[in-house]
């Protein structure tokens, strides 16, 4: 028995069905009111609106829970690998362990980059953006996989899959070589994924890479933290863009400049610049934050506040315990994270805070890891671009699988001229 609730306006009365949710939010289903009503609504940055039915990724904002296919991200982060969660998230189900062999070795063998794409690293200058040359990248790697682009073919959609989620830490290593005028590497087929995205990055010609087991785990527990996220604003980039029977290499490549900025994945670049500035300028958080409070600063501070989330973000507390632990291990100076620190606990025990709900979200301590890790701070967004990419393509299959699928196209609400005719010139 369908529920419904009533919608009533002048003489015009209209019955929404609810969605029920098996978690969180139910929703009305509007789909009938420009129809029965002549009418749209209007929901500024999609605030109230869902725009999908999903089974992939549940986030609790009042309770801070985050779940990948019903698994906690507590529970993944401490048990899983990148790769098994990759899997989890495009199929549905934790693999058997051959299903994960085949899957990894499906995925191995699809990290080299035709050799002809090197020449594109080339022709971008040594300061441009990592994500402006990643999502280039991901956009010539479709001219590269020209048998793999029909998105109504299955087979092809797999094997855009494993291309892409294989390509990619080549992709963004490159992007990094190339930045600091260092020689491309080849990926090896005896590393593992993770292992091979560091010796791609760091290694060089001159010496055997030392793999150091510690931040090969770092780096797999920060890639599950980053592997999906529902529908924020590159995912739905991502189906928006494939919802218009795109190529999964061109939806991709949209998301990463939707990620690219700083109030989404860039911020992760900005809290680190913020916090470097701040201690240049030798300014101290209560007075930063006093800034921060003050409208007219126009001054955010960054890493902080979250559209669903208004309890904690899980995933900022386990970097949290991470980031000590490293950094400590890493011998270098914990400064910044001593400053970082500090700004949390002057923030969260402020009443500006405190009432909106803003805490440290995922961006916060990252780029304090990977700066240490040797990462420049430009950098860091294409290593967010790298976890979320297993999220990006299971968000585009759920969608292309969807029977209710159609090309996403907003309505308006026109508030401009009405009608009137054109002025000549000397009547202006
Ligand atoms: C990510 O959506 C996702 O899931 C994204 C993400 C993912 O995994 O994909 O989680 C990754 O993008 C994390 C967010 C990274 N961005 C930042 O850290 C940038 C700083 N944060 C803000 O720009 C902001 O909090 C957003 C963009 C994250 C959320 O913006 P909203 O939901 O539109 O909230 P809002 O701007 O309406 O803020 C509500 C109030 C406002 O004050 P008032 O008008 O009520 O007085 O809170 C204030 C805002 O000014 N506010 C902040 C603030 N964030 C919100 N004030 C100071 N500093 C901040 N960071």
């Amino acid at each position: 028995m369908t529920d419904n609730a009533t919608f009533k306006h002048e003489d015009v009365e209209l019955q929404l069905p609810v969605v029920k949710a098996s978690n969180g939010n139910d929703g009305y289903n509007i789909s009938q009111l420009l129809s029965k009503t002549g009418n749209v609504t209007l929901d500024p940055g999609f605030v109230n609106t869902a725009s999908c039915e999903s089974t992939i990724t549940f986030i609790d904002g009042n309770e801070g829970i985050l779940r990948y296919r019903g698994y906690p991200i507590e529970q993944l982060a401490e048990k899983s690998t990148f790769l098994e969660v990759a899997h989890l998230l495009i199929h549905g189900e934790l693999p058997t362990q051959d299903v994960l062999d085949t899957f990894k070795y499906d995925v191995s063998n699809r990290m080299m980059l035709d050799e002809r794409m090197r020449e594109l690293y080339r022709c971008f200058p040594r300061g441009a953006h990592p994500m402006q040359v990643l999502s280039a990248g991901l956009s010539a790697l479709g001219s590269f996989n020209r048998r793999t682009l029909d998105v109504h073919d299955p087979e092809q959609v797999n094997e855009a899959s494993l291309r892409l989620i294989g390509s990619m830490p080549t992709l963004a290593a490159y992007a990094y070589k190339s930045s600091v005028g260092e020689p491309f590497q080849y990926p090896q087929k005896n590393l593992s994924y993770v292992e091979n995205y560091l010796r791609l990055s760091f290694g060089t010609p001159q010496e055997d890479y030392e793999i150091d087991p510690a931040v090969v785990n770092a780096f797999e527990t920060l890639f599950i933290l980053h592997a999906d996220h529902e529908q924020n604003c590159s995912t739905s980039t991502v189906r928006m863009v494939g919802s218009s029977d795109a190529t999964m290499y061109a939806s991709m490549s949209a998301g990463v400049n939707a990620l690219s900025g700083p109030l989404h994945g860039g911020a992760n670049q900005a809290v680190l610049e913020m916090l470097v500035k701040l201690r240049e300028e030798g300014v101290d958080m209560k007075t930063y934050v006093a800034q921060v409070k003050d409208k007219k600063s126009g001054v955010k501070l960054m890493g902080f506040g979250h559209r669903v989330y208004k309890n904690h973000d899980p995933r900022a507390t386990i970097i949290k315990g991470h980031a000590d632990k490293l950094l400590r291990a890493s011998g270098k100076s914990n400064d910044l994270l001593d400053m970082a620190l500090e700004l949390e606990e002057v923030a969260l025990n402020d009443e500006y805070f405190i009432s909106r709900k803003l805490y440290p979200n995922v961006d916060f301590y990252t780029g304090l890891i990977y700066e240490a890790m040797g990462f420049p701070a430009n950098y860091f967004t294409a290593l967010f671009t790298l976890g979320r990419l297993p999220g990006w393509i299971a968000q585009w299959r759920e969608d292309h699988a969807d029977p209710t699928r159609k090309i996403s196209r907003p309505r308006q609400i026109y508030v401009g001229e009405t009608e009137r005719d054109y002025v000549p010139m000397d009547k202006r």
